[in-house]
Order: C-alpha cells, then sequence, then structure tokens
C-alpha cells in the first residue's frame, strides 16, 4: 500500500479551516485529524502552507478544432500546465457536428484524450443537432459514459441551435437528472452586426468587440432561463460577461430556479480597452466569445460571486498561438477565439479575490473546487478533502509572489494575457491522488496518468 502523510497544515475546504494532519492510501484520502503519528512511505511538512483541494476546471477546449487549426494546447501539453497550476481536474467539450451523431462526437474526443491527460476528466457534448436519435443518444451517454452535462450555443452556424430544440434539450435532460449549459449569446443579434460591419469596411479587431454586444448575452440568457423555468431543468451559463444577463440569473436564483453561473478569470482582471489596441496582434490575443466587457461589467461580476450568485470560476482555456491569432489581422471574424488560462486559473483568482479583495479561504475552494465538482457530477470524489475522496490536494503558499509570463509557463501558447503581471500566492506541491506531481514548479511525473471520469 502506498501512503502519504501531509502533516502541520491548514486545511481548507468549503466547510470550514482547522489545523489538521491529512493521511493517504491508495491515492484516497482516509484520515484528516490533528497529529496523526502513523508511519508512511512519504511525509510532507506543510508548516504555513494552505492545503486545499486540487482545482476542479469544468471549462476547457484542448485540441478545439476551428476551421483547419486547432487550439494549441493538446490533452496532453493542456493537462500538464493545468496541474503546474493546481488544477487537477478538467472538464473538456466533445462537440457534435450537424449531421453526426455524439457517438461520433464523444469518439473523436476520446481518441484525442484518452491515456494521454495529466489530470482526469471528463467531457461535456455540445448538442448542435437535435432529433430523435440524438436525444436518444444523450440517453445512452448519461448512463453508458456518465455525461450528465449537455452544452448548447444559441448562436454560430455551426453550434446554434434553436428556442424549440434547446426547450427537447432540457425537456431530455431533466428527465435524465443532468444538466443544460449555454453559451449565452444570440446569434440573430451577431449576425446582423457582422453583416454590417463587414458592409461598412469595419473589420479591425475592436469590431469583435463591437460585434458582440452585451444585449446578446442579455437576450440569450434571459430566454434560455424561461424555458429552464418551464422545464424545471437546471441550468449552468457558461463565460459569463456582462451584468444585464446577471441581473436576469440573480432574479431567476431569487425565485428559486436553479441556475448557475460561471465567469473567468479575464472577464474579472480585464477589459474591453484591449481591443482598441493599435498593435492588431496585440489585440488579437484578447479575441474570444463573448468579449472582455467595460468595468462596470467587470465590477457587477465580482459582486455576482461575493453575492453567492456566480458558483463557478472557468477558464474557458482555448489558446492559439500568435501565428495563429495573426493571419487574418484585417478580418477580425476570422481571428481564431480563444485565450489561454488553465494554468493560472487558481493563483490568479486567489491573488485577486482574496488577497485584493477579501474573499474567504473557504468560498475560494468552493468556487474553483467544490461546486464545479458538485455541479458536474463529482461530488463524492473530487473537491473536497475528506475521507473517500481522491487525494488531489495543493500545498499553496499565500506569501509568495511571482510574475506571469509566457517565458514560465507550460501552457503551449506564446504569449500570456497577463504577460508581467506580480500575482502573490502559488501552488508549491500539487497531488495527484496521491503523488506529488508538482514539487516547487517542478513536474516529477514522466507519463499521463489521468483518467476519464465517468460522472453520476
Ligand atoms: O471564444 C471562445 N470562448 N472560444 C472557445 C469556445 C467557446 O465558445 O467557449
Ligand atoms: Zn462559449
Ligand atoms: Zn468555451
Amino acid at each position: 500500500m502506498r501512503t502519504l502523510l501531509i502533516k502541520n497544515g491548514t486545511v481548507v475546504t468549503h466547510d470550514g479551516i482547522k489545523q489538521a494532519d491529512i493521511l493517504v492510501k491508495d491515492g484516497k484520502i482516509t484520515s484528516i485529524s490533528p497529529n496523526i503519528s502513523e508511519n508512511s512511505n512519504q511525509t510532507i511538512d506543510a508548516k504555513k502552507l494552505l492545503v486545499m483541494p486540487g482545482g476542479v476546471d469544468v471549462h476547457t477546449h484542448m485540441e478545439l478544432p476551428a476551421g483547419d487549426i486547432f487550439s494549441s494546447d493538446t490533452f496532453e501539453t493542456g493537462t500538464l500546465a493545468a496541474l503546474h497550476g493546481g488544477t487537477t481536474t478538467i472538464i473538456d467539450f466533445a462537440n457534435q457536428t450537424k449531421g453526426q451523431s455524439l457517438k461520433k462526437a464523444f469518439s473523436r474526443w476520446q481518441e484525442r484524450a484518452n491515456g494521454k491527460t495529466y489530470t482526469d476528466y471528463g467531457l461535456h457534448i455540445a448538442v448542435t443537432d437535435v432529433n430523435d436519435n440524438t436525444l436518444r443518444e444523450m440517453d445512452e451517454f448519461f448512463s453508458g459514459e456518465g455525461v450528465t452535462s449537455f452544452k448548447t450555443f444559441l448562436a454560430y452556424e455551426h453550434n446554434k441551435i434553436n428556442l424549440e430544440n434547446l426547450r427537447m434539450v432540457m425537456k431530455k435532460a431533466k428527465e435524465l437528472g443532468g444538466i443544460v449549459s449555454l453559451h449565452a449569446e444570440d446569434g440573430g443579434i451577431l449576425e446582423k452586426k457582422l453583416c454590417e460591419f463587414q458592409k461598412t469596411g469595419k473589420t479591425s479587431p475592436e469590431y469583435h468587440y463591437l460585434a458582440h454586444p452585451e444585449i446578446a448575452e442579455e437576450k440569450a440568457t434571459a430566454e434560455a432561463i424561461d424555458l429552464a423555468i418551464k422545464e424545471d431543468c437546471p441550468l449552468y451559463i457558461v463565460h459569463l460577461t456582462s451584468k444585464k444577463a446577471l441581473d436576469h440569473i440573480i432574479s431567476a436564483q431569487k425565485n428559486g430556479a436553479k441556475i448557475f453561473a460561471e465567469t473567468c478569470p479575464h472577464y474579472l482582471v480585464l477589459n474591453k480597452e484591449k481591443y482598441y489596441n493599435p498593435d492588431h496582434l496585440e489585440a488579437a490575443k484578447f479575441i474570444m466569445s463573448p468579449p472582455l466587457r467595460c468595468d462596470e461589467d467587470r465590477e457587477a461580476l465580482w459582486e455576482g460571486i461575493f453575492n453567492g450568485h456566480i458558483q463557478v470560476i472557468g477558464t474557458d482555456h482555448c489558446p492559439f498561438t500568435l501565428s495563429q491569432k495573426k493571419k487574418n489581422l484585417s478580418e477580425f471574424w476570422k481571428i481564431p477565439n480563444g485565450i489561454p488560462g488553465v494554468e493560472n486559473r487558481m493563483e490568479l483568482f486567489f491573488h485577486e479575490a482574496v488577497n485584493r479583495r477579501g474573499l474567504s479561504l473557504t468560498e475560494f475552494v468552493k468556487l474553483c473546487s467544490q461546486n464545479p465538482a458538485k455541479i458536474f457530477g463529482l461530488e463524492n470524489i473530487k473537491g473536497h478533502i475528506a475521507p473517500g475522496f481522491d487525494a488531489d490536494i495543493i500545498l499553496f503558499d499565500p506569501n509568495e509572489e511571482h510574475i506571469l509570463s509566457s517565458e514560465t509557463h507550460h501552457m503551449n501558447v506564446d504569449y500570456s494575457p497577463y504577460e508581467g503581471m506580480k500575482i502573490k500566492g502559488r501552488c508549491k506541491k500539487v497531488i495527484f491522488k496521491g503523488k506529488v506531481v508538482i514539487d516547487d514548479n517542478k513536474s516529477l511525473i514522466s507519463h499521463p496518468e489521468g483518467i476519464y471520469l465517468k460522472r453520476t
């Protein structure tokens, strides 16, 4: 039996903070109490460190096909980078292609991911073609493969479904006991804006921002909430960016609807000014959808976090290299959408939320680990430090300062959206299923050991 003892740490979970030792046997936590004195194969002194559950990032896009290119992190490089930043579980998206089955999508993504991840991983399925077969397959994937979450879009030619189809997906998800997530942008508004800008020669990157107005997010959010309430289906809004959409979420939550919201570090730290950089490649680094917003929206998101209306910090990690970004700088709609972040999420959010704004440590753990695990069917194995849980644990120094940079990060992308930013708080050791895999920024693991997680 492989045993590990973590001594003298300050253990932080969603339900409290205590001084305790943690005993791990064969990758599982077996006990937590002060002064455990059992012999173990390995003992770590965690004095002065926070001992927290490994991060759960439920919004990543490794090797995402985008036209004839792919996002630049493979499951291998992206999950190793995730580990460096304290994230030990990801949930990525298998996207259905119109005209094809969910099975095809799922097996495509499994070919890329299975046996190649350094973290454990799950897959949401993005449903883009709703028909009888798709609805039948939702059943099969729910019970057979543990896919409990189905993503939808109301925009983008390749992904968009209509409101009636969204209602059908919700009805099925409700019947199964699953959850529907939504990329909340209204396709009609986006198409109209794009057409207008193309006709008038407004093609540089700042028009990406103007072509994705807040109203498009608000409309899609409001419509999907209405349907979710009618179908009594849990709804999760991914990458929320704006105040007005958040207001709809808040009022639905206040009326008892099961509406959850996620936002991402970039929407909390950066703003739309990035799009007005005269150096268009600089602006292109921040092209993602929905785009960065104004400071008022950013502050509303922070308020939503502090008031409990936003439950999850995800990354929407979807990196493209500068050479991928720079191909069509003068036609903003051709610039690949996405921004890196999987490695930065925990440390950056800790700095901004805990250090700078006074978020409690327990709330930090909820937002980064426990809530995402709970919402997405991993409640009994991930996101918590308690007997029976996987021993995915980070030892975190809240006082160590470091500088974010593409020179030192591990994500396979040659820029950092946060280049040069000094932050306080660093993952010193990352333990994945009882093994120390990252120690002082060095990887101690030679090959991917993550597994696919069937969720319940
Ligand atoms: O621009 C983004 N967010 N790219 C990734 C795909 C998505 O819509 O989440
Ligand atoms: Zn999206
Ligand atoms: Zn995404």
